[in-house]
C-alpha cells in the first residue's frame, strides 16, 4: 500500500509517521511528500528519509482545480491509495476529495467538534476549557467535519500557555498518529 502525506510547515506529525514506517510499525510506503509552501521544512524532512519530496502553489495555476488536479495527477502517478493530511492548511475541494473519498485522514489538535478551524489550541485557552486534545478523522468537503476515527483528550492546566499546552498536544500527536495509522491500514476502522 501506498501513501502520500501532505503538509504545509514543519512536519514534526510526517516525521513521526515517517520513523514509525522506517522501524516497520506501519506497513505502507511513503510515496512522497508533497507541500503547498516550498519553505515547509518538511520538505527537508522527507529528504532525509529519502522520501522523494514535490512543491507547488495554487498561485501557480489558473485556479485552485487546476492546482488540485496537478496534485491529483500526482497521486495517481505515484499509484497512492491513502493521502495523510498533517498540518496541510488548505481545504481539500472535490477534485481530490470525490476520488479518494474515506482513503484522506486529517489530524486535528482539538476534541472535534470543538474549535474546528484556525488555532485550535488558542481557540481552547480562550474558551477556559479544562481539556483539549486531538482528534483523527476522515477528511470530506467541510472543514475538520468528517467522521472521527481516534481521539485522546489533554488536561489544561491552570498555567498553560499557548506553547506549553501546544507542545503537550503535539507530544500526543507524535504517538496517536502514527498508531492510528498502523491500525487503519491493518484492519480499518
Ligand atoms: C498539528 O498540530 C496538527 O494537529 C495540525 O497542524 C499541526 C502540524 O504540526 N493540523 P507539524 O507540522 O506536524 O509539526
Amino acid at each position: 500500500m501506498r501513501i502520500a502525506l501532505f503538509a504545509s510547515g514543519t512536519g514534526s506529525n510526517v516525521e513521526s509517521i515517517l520513523e514509525a514506517i522506517r522501524e516497520g510499525k506501519i506497513d505502507v510506503v511513503p510515496a512522497f511528500v508533497f507541500s503547498d509552501r516550498p519553505d515547509a521544512s518538511v520538505l527537508e524532512k522527507a529528504k532525509r528519509y529519502e522520501v522523494p519530496a514535490h512543491t507547488f502553489q495554487p498561485r501557480d495555476f489558473e485556479s485552485k482545480q487546476q492546482y488540485e488536479e496537478s496534485l491529483l495527477q500526482l497521486l495517481e502517478n505515484y499509484g497512492v491509495q491513502w493521502v495523510i493530511l498533517a498540518g496541510y492548511m488548505r481545504l481539500l475541494g472535490a477534485t481530490i476529495v470525490e476520488p479518494y473519498a474515506h482513503q484522506i485522514v486529517n489530524i486535528h489538535p482539538s476534541l472535534l467538534p470543538a474549535y474546528p478551524g484556525l488555532d485550535a489550541v488558542g481557540q481552547a485557552l480562550d474558551a477556559g476549557a479544562d481539556e483539549t486534545g486531538v482528534t483523527i478523522h476522515y477528511v470530506d468537503a467541510g472543514m475538520d467535519t468528517g467522521t472521527v476515527i481516534r481521539q485522546k483528550a489533554v488536561p489544561i492546566t491552570a498555567d498553560d500557555t499557548k506553547d506549553s499546552l501546544g507542545e503537550k498536544i503535539q507530544q500526543v500527536e507524535h504517538q496517536l498518529y502514527p498508531e492510528t495509522l498502523q491500525q487503519l491500514f491493518r484492519k480499518g476502522y
